[in-house]
């Protein structure tokens, strides 16, 4: 009885450890066929076709970080998403050692965009990290820390401040790589905005240029982001209660004194 019952266990234990095993053979095949794969450095575009890649960026507005006056600088926090698709990372999900239907992979393994703020400077904070769907599907999704040079004026103007944050590609023009933003919201996610944020935002558009450079011939494209904010009046109004009410305190304090004193004064009489 014993015995067939350890053996149960045996059994029971090799088929988990082997559907670990299997799982973990299933990743490992598409991981490794991604981290070995296409080159980082060239753009997918599949061998011979004419068409341009489709990149689509949104952005989630997370934060007013820092106004400079002096400089005419705003420094912002934004989580940018974009994807794009290209059948070269694509996996056949049938395949019994390839079953999964999503891998993620340090960003460093494949192309992704070489986006770059115009009149800024970004910073990724967020791990670098891209997701990829079996169809090929990548989705790069990063928080940023970005300083854009904006004529900031006074910030605690209650008509607000405008400023941009303008995205391109560095060298790709729009035969090769074509940017798109979601076609039927025109505007920035503002649902994780920072609540205590010291700028209110009033506004954001979210609007697709092409430029032309005396460099080249072609076409550029770029993401525009354009936000309007002012500092928040609810703070002033808070610290201006915050300081009558030491006033106040300080008042009562001094007419405790004084009556301490007028007892004191009394029963020495
Ligand atoms: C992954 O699996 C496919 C299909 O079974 C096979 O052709 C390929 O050699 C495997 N690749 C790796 C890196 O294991
Ligand atoms: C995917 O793999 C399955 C199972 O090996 C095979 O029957 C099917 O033809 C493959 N599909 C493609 C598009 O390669
Ligand atoms: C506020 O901004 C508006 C529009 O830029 C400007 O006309 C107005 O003079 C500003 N007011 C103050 C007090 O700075
Ligand atoms: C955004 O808000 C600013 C300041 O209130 C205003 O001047 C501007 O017209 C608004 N833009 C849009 C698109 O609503
Ligand atoms: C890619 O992003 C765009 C715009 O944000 C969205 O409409 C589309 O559904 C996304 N595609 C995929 C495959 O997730």
């Amino acid at each position: 009885m014993e015995a067939s019952h350890s053996l149960l266990l045996v059994a029971l234990l090799a088929a988990l450890q082997g559907r670990v095993a299997g799982a973990g053979l299933k990743y490992d095949n598409v991981t490794e066929q991604i981290i070995n794969g296409p080159s980082p450095d060239v753009i997918p575009i599949p061998r011979g076709s004419w068409a341009p890649l489709d990149v689509s960026v949104e952005f989630d507005f997370i934060n007013i970080a820092k106004v400079d006056a002096e400089r005419n600088e705003v420094e912002v926090v934004l989580w940018q998403s974009a994807n794009w698709s290209s059948p070269i990372y694509a996996w056949n999900m049938t395949e019994p050692n390839q079953a999964v239907s999503r891998v993620t992979v340090p960003a460093r393994y494949v192309w992704v965009p070489d986006f770059t703020v115009i009149h800024g400077v970004s910073e990724i904070e967020s791990p670098n990290l891209v997701s990829i769907l079996h169809d090929g599907t990548v989705h790069w999704v990063t928080s940023q820390r970005i300083r854009v040079l904006c004529d900031v004026g006074d910030a605690k103007n209650a008509s607000g401040v405008t400023c941009t944050v303008k995205i391109v590609s560095w060298t790709h023009n729009a035969n090769v790589l074509r940017l798109n933003f979601h076609p039927y919201r025109p505007t920035a996610d503002t649902a994780n905005y920072f609540q205590g944020s010291r700028y209110e935002l009033l506004n954001t558009t979210v609007t697709k240029n092409s430029m032309m450079y005396p460099c080249c011939a072609e076409v550029f494209e770029d993401v525009a982001l354009t936000f309007s904010f002012k500092e928040r009046g609810v703070e002033a109004a808070e610290d201006a209660d915050a300081s009558s009410s030491a006033l106040r305190l300080t008042s009562s304090t001094i007419a405790f004194i004084l009556a301490l004193c007028f007892v004191v004064s009394l029963r020495r009489n």
